[in-house]
């Protein structure tokens, strides 16, 4: 499933254009402003990549969708074929691998994969399952990739529904129907700047050729920020 390079390597100065031209649409953004992010595949590479867990982990966010998210999965059996995408730096690789899971891991950033795959036990590293590598990544994006019909049992989409455009979202949604089996599980903010609201999953939800549904809206670490899964009813 490893796709194309789709973003380029850029200098110093210009890492440090995009952070500050970053900063400032996220203050838009707080500000309650409807911004679509200029470049967010260009975002997580170099330095930002690199912290990116240390300046989250043990926040609130992060440890309620961690919680979540692994609660949701717990239900699962081993060999169960996990999409997650984008992948970032596999804060959930671990307990992928703890349920004995097939995880293909996709993002747009190649950093980011980088430090995914290192979360991979060493001794799963060459493990397979059904015939098939159990840990698999590739450089891709959500809206549109080369992963086939049905290949997953399960999407988990965390954290990139603020990256994209409203009709991004949109398009990563539908992919994610056409690729998962069973379930998608996906974060999202549904109020303020940049809402993506729940009735415009479950409409496409409910257009879908497949009838899924929304089966849980869980709270997070906020009111207005969610956890999202919905389910193949067939
Ligand atoms: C906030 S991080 C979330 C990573 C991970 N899911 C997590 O919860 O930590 C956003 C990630 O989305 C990736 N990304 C941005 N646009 C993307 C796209 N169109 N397709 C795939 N990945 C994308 C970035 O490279 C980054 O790794």
């Amino acid at each position: 499933m490893v796709g194309k390079m789709l973003y380029l390597r850029t200098d110093a100065g210009a890492e440090a254009a995009k952070q500050a031209a970053m900063q400032q649409q996220q203050a838009l953004i707080e500000a309650g402003a409807q911004v679509v992010p200029a470049d967010p595949a260009q975002k997580y590479h170099g330095a930002v990549a690199a912290g990116y867990e240390a300046r989250r982990v043990g926040k609130p966010k992060w440890e309620a969708e961690q919680q979540i998210i692994e609660t949701v999965l717990a239900q699962l059996p081993a060999g169960t074929v996990i999409l997650d995408a984008p992948v970032g730096t596999g804060r959930f690789i671990p307990y992928y691998a703890s349920k004995g899971f097939a995880v293909r891991g996709m993002d747009i950033s190649e950093e980011m994969i980088v430090q995914a795959v290192e979360k991979v036990p060493a001794e799963l590293k060459t493990a397979i399952i059904d015939g098939e590598q159990q840990f698999m990544f590739g450089i891709g994006d959500v809206r549109k990739s080369s992963i086939g019909d049905g290949a997953v049992d399960v999407a988990v989409n965390c954290r990139i529904t603020r990256w994209l455009s409203l009709d991004d979202c949109r398009l990563m949604f539908k992919e994610m129907m056409r690729i998962a089996r069973k379930m998608i599980i996906m974060t999202v903010r549904t109020g303020g700047g940049n809402a993506r609201p729940v009735h415009e999953f479950n409409t496409l939800a409910a257009a879908s050729a497949r009838p899924w549904t929304l089966a849980e809206d869980h709270r997070c670490s906020e009111d207005d920020y969610r956890v999202l899964v919905f389910r193949d009813m067939a």
